[in-house]
């Protein structure tokens, strides 16, 4: 459980940097004054530069999509921590299930992305979750723990505390289909025990994403299983992202 919620924005392929800027002008003029929220935002790599720098030294952090396992080398379309803690990235989601299903990521390079990004001082938000079909045949908790053993095998004491991890079931992704109460405490409540086996220096930070929206937030956020959510659609319409800021600031913390 994390003292402050913490809700993440994943602009995926959208904002390229003249949209951007504006974005996160208005992000700052809007989104600062938080007392029990912390607000971060994952721009798409072009975008980084301008969204970095027009959010430093305001509590907004600016976060990488994915990040590399070698620090430098023969990895063409691929980018390194180093170069994103360069231009002041504090951390990276890694293992989006759209990286895994369209892009072909398996959970061991999951996990050495992780390992780097940890490496290089980044925080790492790792995604997990099951499709529609491995849920259907009852596969879920199997898929949670194929997907965060090997993350779990990079962790050490020193960089659990930069870790989050974010259930994200395939089928609520981008559907308008957000998975019910009882699946998300079912689900976080696997995975906090799963992390808890390992004996780590903290204890597990989970947030929940798919199709979260001003509608069906406050309910899932108040699950004390819940420390926030990683939303994709809501977070680049300004007025709904603002929402989703404001129903997280209402929303007392470890409830
Ligand atoms: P969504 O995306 O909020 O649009 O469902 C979430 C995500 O992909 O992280």
């Amino acid at each position: 459980m994390r003292p402050r919620h913490l809700l993440i924005g994943n602009w995926k392929m959208n904002l390229g940097p003249k949209e951007a800027r504006p974005f996160a002008r208005e992000l700052k003029a809007k989104a600062c004054a938080t007392s029990r929220t912390d607000v971060w935002v994952t721009p798409p790599t072009a975008s980084l530069e301008a969204v970095a720098s027009e959010l430093s030294g305001t509590p907004i952090a600016v976060g990488a999509q994915n990040v590399h396992w070698a620090n430098a080398g023969a990895f063409t379309g691929e980018t390194s921590p180093l170069f994103l803690a360069d231009l002041g990235v504090k951390f990276s989601l890694v293992g989006h299930s759209e990286r895994r299903t369209l892009f072909g990521e398996t959970s061991e390079q999951v996990a050495q992305r992780t390992k780097n990004a940890l490496s290089a001082g980044l925080t790492a938000v790792v995604c997990i979750g099951e499709t529609e079909a491995e849920r259907t045949s009852q596969q879920t908790e199997a898929v949670l723990l194929e997907q965060l053993t090997p993350v779990l095998d990079v962790v050490d004491a020193n960089s659990a505390v930069r870790v989050i991890v974010a259930y994200e079931p395939v089928w609520a992704i981008g559907t308008g289909k957000v998975a019910s109460l009882q699946e998300i405490q079912d689900a976080h409540r696997f995975i906090i025990s799963t992390w808890n086996s390992r004996k780590l220096s903290r204890p597990a930070v989970v947030l929940y994403g798919g199709s979260v929206n001003p509608g069906n937030f406050s309910e899932i956020l108040r699950l004390p299983e819940v420390d926030g959510a990683l939303v994709g659609g809501a977070s680049i319409k300004i007025d709904q992202w603002l929402s989703l800021i404001s129903i997280a600031e209402e929303t007392p913390v470890g409830q």
